[in-house]
């Protein structure tokens, strides 16, 4: 017996171990990744370390660490943020446009300073969201926005999940308490991938990254948020420390303990060089993967900064300079209408192709009628184009001097341009839809676009000018089709298509037609929820879908249920409970479901399955065993997720002890009635530490 626990102790020290140095690669290599920009493991190994630390984590959440790398996938929700206020104000800056006003804002300085010239570090301003960022012993304890400058929101679930922030910083000399400011963003690969995927579910795009930085971090689910690909960059310290005199070494101290500072930075030293920065920046900013929209000027001693102080507002020692946004004119060629694969249908307008800010615009979207209507726009007009801070260009008005004469207003299309049908628009919705959902060629190629996707039922093997073919020869004309194509039907298709401008031939030989059939075979085995999300019903994201899923556990249970039910589940509001039991009365959807169903696949969740995140099963060692847990065990949240453990292994809870019962974890004080129940029927009575042993026994 002595044997058996020193074993034990053995094993918990070597897993505590492991936990440790598991947690202690990934933040290097996170490090490494995310700020250096040089990883030196593939995002494989990357992730094939962290599902192990994940793992071992689940089993032995006594050695998990609060800044535990695995924190960054997110998971907890935060039902409201807690405002909470700052030590210092976070203060704004003060905003110029001219040369002219940066000349006297230096003058200032000088004349305050009693200084003939000063030294200033030029930056990148950003254009995000401000953060406060209090670490405690090394430990990022607390992030919080700008909010009125007073006080923000405490959002510090969702910025753990930014991993270009440091959870932790190991150094020595690091004061006890350390407060840092920099600004979240959203580079632009990770905006426009956003919108697309928004664009797909019919919800509302945001109009630029800021916004949709904004939009995340006020996201309640954090798992969410770390699916955001937002990154951050540190440009103020904002705790003394003896060794630092100037903001230069503070950047240079920020950087040293591993924070992500823009290498963007420069020491200037009087005005014209500073000036040289700006003219620099106003140019390469195009080449930057996220938008800056100016150049931030700060005194670079820390002594005279003090001296200098602030207004009421804004430090005096520092001040931003915008850059204009570039305008063009144009001739606004036509407007054209782009149906989306839930009907919305969204006007273009096609321009003379016209350079802007380092690149050819051809194309500009309107957003929608609302839109249309308050530009006021003619046949033939001109219209002024601008590119801001942000990539994406957009009409800000017309040159109604240019307008021809007798010109006729150009007014929204009432009917679907793909298929005739009159086109509605609800109450309260900017967007015009197409209510022909059945024979619609691009909704219907939108819908099983959305439902191989790679979020959705994965079938890499067919892509958008694949699904355009099968679709155009009339194979296929919804998602439950796929499962009925055959090689004879296949094999020799033949077809050139246009696609963004450009010449495509598909051409299916052998390889490509076995890749289909297999990518369409494998997806069989798609677990429920991603099945749910490739559905396509509107407004049922991943992530909702995933909650959906977890709770009706059934295709059969979720539609049958009634409003009320759907809308208990987290995250379901009454516009997505409607839009889901409308789904499930129309007859169309209906037998596309039976179809799928019939075709095998996944309309339940597997016992045991879909536990993790991401759907991972965390494994069945507990299959077919009942269990009660009772008593306490140090905080009632722990209790829960010794509980949740139970499920997520595949076993099953009971209320009760009766003769069905497997096992009874039992925690301190559990009611003596209930104990001796068990005693009496023979259940083994198992402590939290010996259930725990076997979660670990199966892996
Ligand atoms: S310094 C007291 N540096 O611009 C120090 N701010 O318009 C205040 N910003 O609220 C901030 N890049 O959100 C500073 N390199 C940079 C910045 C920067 C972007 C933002 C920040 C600030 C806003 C003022």
């Amino acid at each position: 017996m002595e044997t058996f626990f020193y074993k034990i102790v053995i094993q918990m020290e070597s897993v505590e171990q492991k936990i440790k140095e598991l947690t202690a690669a990934l933040h290097a290599h996170n490090y490494r990744y995310y700020v250096l920009d040089q990883p030196t493991i593939s995002d494989y190994e990357f992730d094939l370390m962290l599902k192990e630390l994940q793992e071992l984590e689940q089993a032995y959440p006594q050695f998990r660490s609060p800044d535990s790398p695995t924190q960054r996938v997110g998971g907890s929700v935060t039902k409201s943020f807690a405002h909470v206020r700052h030590e210092k104000p976070m203060l704004s800056l003060g905003n110029t446009y001219s040369e002219e006003d940066l000349r006297a804002f230096d003058r200032r300085v000088c004349t305050a300073l009693g200084l003939e010239q000063v030294d200033y570090v030029c930056e990148l301003k950003f254009d995000g969201i401000s953060i406060s960022l209090q670490y405690e012993n090394g430990v990022l304890a607390r992030a919080v926005t700008r909010g009125d400058g007073v006080q923000g929101d405490d959002i510090t679930a969702n910025v753990r999940t930014v991993r270009s922030i440091p959870l932790r910083i190991d150094a020595v000399g690091l004061p006890p308490r350390l407060e840092v400011r920099g600004e979240i963003l959203m580079p632009h690969q990770a905006f426009e991938r956003l919108n697309a995927e928004r664009a797909e579910a019919g919800e509302p795009l945001f109009a630029n990254p800021r916004n949709a930085t904004g939009g995340s971090l006020k996201l309640q689910d954090s798992a969410e948020v770390a699916q955001r690909s937002l990154d951050a960059f540190i440009y103020f310290l904002n705790t003394e420390l003896p060794q630092v005199h100037t903001h230069f070494e503070a950047v240079a101290q920020l950087r040293k303990w591993q924070f992500k500072v823009s290498e963007h930075t420069a020491l200037c030293h009087g005005m014209e060089e500073v000036f040289r920065f700006i003219r620099t920046w106003d140019e390469k900013r195009r080449e930057l993967p996220f938008d800056i929209d100016g150049i931030v000027l700060k005194v670079n001693d820390l002594q005279y900064q003090k001296q200098l102080g602030f207004t009421a507002k804004t430090p005096r020692w520092a001040i931003a300079y915008k850059f204009k946004a570039e305008r063009v004119c144009t001739l606004l060629k036509e407007v054209t209408y782009q149906v989306g694969r839930t009907g919305a249908v969204t006007p273009v307008a096609n321009l003379q192709p016209v350079s802007l800010a380092g690149t050819v615009v051809k194309r500009a979207t309107l957003h929608n009628a609302d839109v249309m209507r308050q530009l006021d726009l003619h046949q033939g007009d001109w219209v002024y184009v601008e590119k801001g801070g942000e990539i994406i260009p957009k009409i800000v008005g017309v040159d109604l001097s240019r307008r021809p004469a007798n010109s006729q207003p150009i007014s929204f299309i009432a009917s679907c341009p793909a298929c005739g049908a009159a086109l509605v628009r609800a109450e309260e919705e900017a967007a015009h839809y197409c209510p022909n959902h059945a024979l619609c060629k691009p909704q219907i190629k939108g819908r099983i676009e959305h439902f191989i996707s790679r979020k959705a039922m994965n079938i890499d093997s067919l892509g958008e000018g694949k699904v355009d073919m099968l679709v155009e020869q009339g194979l296929i004309s919804k998602a439950a089709d796929l499962y009925d194509l055959t090689y004879d039907q296949l094999i020799g298709l033949e077809k050139s298509y246009q696609m963004q401008d450009k010449e495509r031939v598909v051409s299916f030989r052998d390889k490509t037609v076995r890749n289909i059939l297999d990518g369409i075979a494998r997806s069989k085995e798609v677990p429920f929820e991603r099945v749910l999300f490739a559905l396509g019903i509107r407004y049922v994201g991943e992530t909702s879908a995933r909650k959906i899923a977890r709770h009706f556990r059934s295709m059969n249970a979720l539609a049958q249920a009634t409003k009320e039910e759907l809308l208990t589940v987290e995250d379901v509001g009454e516009v997505m409970a409607e839009s889901i039991l409308s789904y499930f009365q129309e007859d169309g959807n209906l037998q596309t479901l039976y179809s799928l169903s019939e075709h095998g696949l996944q309309f339940e969740i597997k016992e045991g399955g879909m536990s993790g995140p991401d759907g991972t099963g965390a494994g069945n060692a507990l299959q077919g065993l009942r269990f009660v847990v009772s008593g306490s065990f140090g905080t009632p949240q722990r209790r829960k997720e010794i509980e949740q453990m139970v499920v997520e292994h595949g076993g099953e809870l009971l209320t009760s002890v009766s003769s069905r019962l497997n096992y009874l974890v039992a925690g301190e004080n559990m009611g003596p009635a209930k104990l001796a129940k068990a005693q009496q029927l023979g259940i083994p009575i198992l402590t939290e530490s010996e259930f725990l042993q076997m979660l670990a026994a199966e892996k």
